[in-house]
């Protein structure tokens, strides 16, 4: 069979620039983490169900393995490592930490993209699922069961779920979202 033909795309990557020759088919994590060798992002299960490879794109949280990269050409990509460094972590990173909230570690990465992507979705008055008033959505408090709710498509097969969602209440106390 023929290979595809093959797409120039750019993307920013925690702020750096990178430029690739892609197969059109090849989806966001791929090209990060097999073509930029930015392994921060962690493929779990490459079919959309565990959260394991969660970035953002733009501000939004997305699925890595579910988006192609050619259709986000010119986009500014944040893994985890771009949410803070070693020196100085994120509130959300120093809570984890301060939490316990990890085990082996795996679906860390993924767990804090989407942490970063929940606490802005609510901010700009998105409801989820167990939003129970949704009259006024400036005011979406981030209370366990949201926290739970919104946080409900990253999987961690260490069971670190307790502690995850209570580094994220820790953090929705100290930004006024509780
Ligand atoms: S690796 Fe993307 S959702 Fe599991
Ligand atoms: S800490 Fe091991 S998979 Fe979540």
């Amino acid at each position: 069979m023929p290979s595809a033909q093959q797409v120039s795309v750019r993307l920013i990557v925690d702020g750096q620039e990178h430029h690739v020759e892609l197969d059109p088919r090849v989806s966001v994590m791929d090209a990060i983490r097999d073509r930029l060798g930015i392994t921060t992002v962690k493929k779990g299960c490459d079919h959309g169900q565990c959260g394991a490879c969660t970035v953002l794109v733009d501000g939004r949280r997305i699925i890595s393995c579910l988006t192609l990269a050619a259709s986000y050409d010119g986009a500014q990509v944040t893994t985890a490592a771009g949410l803070g460094s070693t020196d100085q972590l994120s509130d959300i990173q120093a809570a984890f930490v301060d939490r316990d909230a990890l085990q082996c570690g795996y679906c860390t990465p993924g767990q804090i993209c989407s942490a970063a992507g929940m606490f802005a979705e609510a901010e700009a008055g998105m409801p989820s699922h167990v939003t129970a008033d949704v009259s006024d959505l400036q005011k979406v408090r981030l209370t366990p069961e949201e926290i739970s709710e919104r946080m409900s498509g990253n999987l961690c097969r260490c069971g670190a779920y307790a502690h995850i969602r209570e580094a994220l209440t820790d953090v929705a106390q100290e930004r006024g979202q509780a």
